[in-house]
Parts: C-alpha cells; structure tokens; sequence
C-alpha cells in the first residue's frame, strides 16, 4: 500500500544537499507528527499535523538535524504491507503499521488500559491481561526493528513516552552502534505501584536499553533509580544507573512548550478581536473560568465541577456575573473509563445548568471538542481564572500555555501539586485536587484576591515558560546524550526529604534533585539532569 500525497504543512522541506552536514536524528514516538484524514469515503486521504506537543516541543531540534520520525497514523493498518515512507517538511516520515487487533491491546489495552492508570497513580483501576502484553512486546519490536533499518551508523535516537518502554533494549540488540535516549512523557510512579506490575522487570530492563533516560521530575527518576535497583540489582551511581557494565544516565527534563509563538498568538490583533467576540458570546461576564483538557479521568474535571457548584450554592459565585468553560478534547473513545468519565462530567455540567443556568445563559459553557491554537489562545486571553486541577499529571503544557499568553499579566492559574508543572510554576495559587472544600477556597481566592499580588505572580511565571522552554528542554535532552555529554561519573544524589510545595512559595518541593530555576530561586549552575 502506498502513502497518500503528502500536502506539507509547515515548513518547506530543505534539498538534502543542504541538509548533509547536519546530524542525524530519528526520533521514534507512537504517533508520527502527522495524521491521515480521508473525507467520508476514504478517497481523499492527506497528512495534517496530529495534535499534541511533541511535534512543536521537537521543533528545535529538528531544525538543526537531518530527522527521520518512526511512528503510527494513528489509524489500523496492515503490518504486512508498510506503508512507504514519506517527507514532511524537514522530517522523513516512517509509518509503523498497527494493525486493528494491535491498536485494541497495544494502544487502548496495554498503553492505555495499563501503563496509563497505573503510572497515574491507579486513580482508575489498572488491567493487566497477558493478551494486551504480547501486542505490547509485538508492536514494540516492530518500532525497533523499523528504527533499526532507519537509522544510519552512529545515529542519535530519541525514543518517546510509554507506549515505547521496550524499544530501547530491542534497538540496543540489534544496533550496538547508536546513540539511545528516551524520555517519559507522563509520570514514573512510585515503587509500591510500579511493582504491581506481572511485566516490571521487562520494562525496567527496556529502557536501561537507552544511554539518557529522562524524567519530567526529580521523583520520577529517583523512583526509576530505585525499582532498577530492586528489580534487576543494578547499582546506582550518582544519578546514573549501572548494569552488566552498562552506564544509563537518569536524568530530570521537564518539559517546556514554544513560549514564544504563544506570546506572538496572543499579541495578533486577530487574537485580541476574537478574545473579545468570545467575551461577549459569553454574555460579557464579570468573571470567565476556564478549564481545557484531554477528556481523560486523570485531569480531574469533575473536581473543578464539584467545587463551581459548591460557590454557586453557598452565593459566593454569582451565576449571574460568572461562566465557566469546560473545553473537553475527545480523546481514547474506546480504552477502559473514557466513556464512563465522558458521562459523568456531561451529567454534572448539565446538572450545574439545570439549577443555576438562565433562558440567556449557561453556568457552564461545555465544549467537547478540539480547539486549534489560535482559538485557545484567544480562550486563554478571555479566562480570568484558569483551573488545572489533574489528580496526577506529567507536565501539564496547558497551564504553561496559559501563562505565555498572559501579555497583559492579568490572569490566575489555579495549579494542582499533582502535575509535574507544580514543580516549576510555584507562583500559581497551588491547590490539592482531592480537597475540594480548598479548591473552592482557591476559586474565590483567584477572582476576589489582590489583584497587584497576582500580577506580580504571573510576571514571575511568565519568565518561567520563556525561560524554560521547548527549545531548552531538547537542548538539556540532546546534550547529556552526545557521546562526550556527561563525565563518566555524574555527581552523587543529594537525597532531601520530600515536601511538599506550599501555595506560591519558591524553593521547596518533591525534588530529590535541584528543580529548575524559578525567577533565579533554585538553581544557576545547576542543570536539570
Ligand atoms: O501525555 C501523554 C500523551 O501520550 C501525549 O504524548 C499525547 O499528546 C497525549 O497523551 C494524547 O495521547 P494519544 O496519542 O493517546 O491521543
């Protein structure tokens, strides 16, 4: 089967002559930076940019790379007939088929019906089935062997997220020459959780396949450490990680978003114009709340839901002067406890605008549905208040969005300690998702609270995500996997007790490692590592 005509997007493919003197990059994920649509009938078929971070966080790097993409479309396939690979703008694609079996027990079994809630805590009960774990062990040796026939001698490999936890190990075998890292996307969990799992020495020993594995936080690679040790009786040194005589370094690499091209979003007059027209389909009102996620149990929506109605009963919201916007992206249909979490947050908003809801206006404005950037920007700009209240959550790059396109320094974000950006963004009004007595606290804190103090809050976070940005995350990424990266020996770990951080207050933290600086606080020689 050939790939449909590629219609590029972004940037203009560069000849290869130019790009011949740059390094070599394959960068291997579940899904590639596009994804094929076809209208109705499956004629038309073209490549779109997929959604999600990865693909602009990448930028960066791909820029100054000659980069092949390993990936899926995202749709099933036949994995005996690959699809050829293509070109988008700089980046080679090569599609790694899945077929419809695969995606149910690799994607929405194992990735999702597994890994995602138990590295999330358990929050929802995870399921572990021997079926969904060889479609797991399958798929991931297709992505490395694709990998493998991609990548030119002394390639540099980047390997993402947990879908892809074995390839490291499988790539390893069968091409001793590269240069291997992989970086988490999502949470590592802590030891009594990660243990539960009948696969655990698999996984631990798949990504000590890699040379870098990185971290969103000092805690979950210090957990790494620590099951590596159990597990597989590795030694830890310093922060790195041996095995078999094998060094992998262990690293923390929080990631950042493209700051800039928010700011330069929400700067566009046409951003501006549409932040009103929004305030004012809203019925122009005193106060607009906003919360805007993947539909996904993990991100706690129906918390932010409880606490809105709870204000509006006790009178200290106004339905009258206040509207909620709950922007729901549809996401995993069919992986276990999307569609349960879906009916749950669609009945309490239904239930909020049934009692407190006018024939002119809605208490919650509930979109489930994918907005472009250009849109959330304009949303960003409109919410006085933002409310990120996961239950756990790697990063979180909407509440680093929020704050990028917060130009006028206007605007409250509401953070739970529970996402990985709490380690950074100490300046937000830090709240715990489970009390939701203190969320609402929070709420009435972010819309009545001094104005000047939050000002200056958000100045500070403001810098933050321009200072630790996409282009920095890759780069700290990129430079302990260079070969001559990191002395034979990283520094030894400076174990500190686990804290955690107190609403707006700089330098405490999880942390088992120096976080990342904020406004200067924690870090200047320092690294994340
Ligand atoms: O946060 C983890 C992640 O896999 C992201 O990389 C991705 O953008 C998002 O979840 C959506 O995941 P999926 O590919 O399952 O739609």
């Amino acid at each position: 089967m050939s790939s449909p005509p590629l219609v590029p997007t972004s940037t203009p493919s560069d000849t290869a002559a130019e790009r011949s003197d740059l390094p070599e990059l394959v960068v291997v994920a579940n899904r590639l930076p596009v994804k094929r649509v076809s209208d109705g009938d499956g004629t038309d078929a073209r490549w779109e940019r997929s959604p999600g971070g990865l693909v602009s966080a990448l930028e960066p790097v791909v820029r100054v790379s000659r980069t092949s993409w390993v990936g899926w479309t995202g749709s099933p396939d036949e994995p005996d007939a690959p699809l050829d690979a293509f070109e988008h703008g700089r980046i080679k694609l090569y599609p790694v088929p899945v077929s419809l079996e695969e995606q149910q027990c690799y994607y929405e079994g194992f990735s999702n019906g597994t890994l995602w809630p138990l590295y999330h805590d358990a929050i929802f009960v995870p399921q572990f089935h021997e079926r969904w774990w060889e479609a797991y062990a399958t798929v991931n040796r297709r992505f490395a062997e694709r990998t493998a026939e991609v990548a030119v001698h002394g390639a540099t490999v980047w390997i993402h997220d947990y879908q892809l936890q074995l390839v490291p190990r499988m790539l390893r075998e069968l091409r001793p020459d590269l240069r291997i890292g992989f970086f988490l996307h999502i949470p590592f969990p802590a030891q009594e959780l990660f243990l539960r799992l009948p696969w655990r020495a698999q996984l631990t020993d798949g990504l000590l396949g890699a040379d870098v594995v990185g971290f969103q936080t000092a805690v979950g690679a210090e957990n790494f450490r620590l099951v590596a040790k159990r597990l597989l009786g590795a030694r830890v040194e310093g922060r790195a990680v041996v095995r078999a005589g094998r060094r992998t370094h262990v690293g923390t690499y929080p990631v950042g978003i493209d700051a800039d091209r928010i700011r330069d979003l929400a700067l566009d007059p046409a951003t501006v114009q549409r932040t009103a027209e929004i305030r004012a389909e809203l019925g122009n009102p005193h106060t607009v709340l906003l919360g805007v996620d993947r539909l996904d149990y993990t991100k706690g929506i129906e918390v932010r839901l409880r606490a809105y109605r709870a204000l509006l009963d006790s009178g200290r919201i106004d339905p009258a002067t206040t509207v909620f916007v709950q922007i729901a992206q549809p996401s995993r249909d069919e992986a276990p406890g999307y569609a349960e979490t879906r009916a749950m947050v669609e009945q309490m908003a239904g239930s909020i605008n049934g009692d407190f809801g006018a024939l002119g206006g809605a208490a919650v404005k509930y979109l489930h549905q994918s907005q472009d950037l250009p849109e959330l920007v304009a949303l960003y700009r409109a919410a006085d208040v933002m409310l990120v209240t996961p239950f756990r959550d790697g990063m979180n790059l909407v509440a680093k969005e929020y704050v990028a396109a917060r130009v006028d320094l206007d605007g409250v974000l509401i953070l739970s300690e529970f996402a990985g950006a709490a380690h950074q963004m100490r300046q937000a009004v830090m709240v715990n998702p489970f009390d939701v007595r203190g969320l609402e606290d929070a709420i009435d804190e972010a819309v009545n609270g001094d104005r000047r103090q939050h000002r200056r809050r958000m100045a500070t976070l403001v810098r933050g995500v321009h200072r630790d940005d996409a282009a920095w995350w890759a780069e700290q990424f990129m430079r302990d996997l260079r070969p001559e990266g990191l002395p034979a020996t990283t520094p030894a770990t400076n174990v500190a007790p686990t804290t955690i951080a107190a609403p707006g207050a700089a330098g405490s933290g999880t942390s088992t490692e120096p976080e990342p600086a904020i406004d200067g606080a924690t870090v200047s020689s320092q690294v994340p590592a």
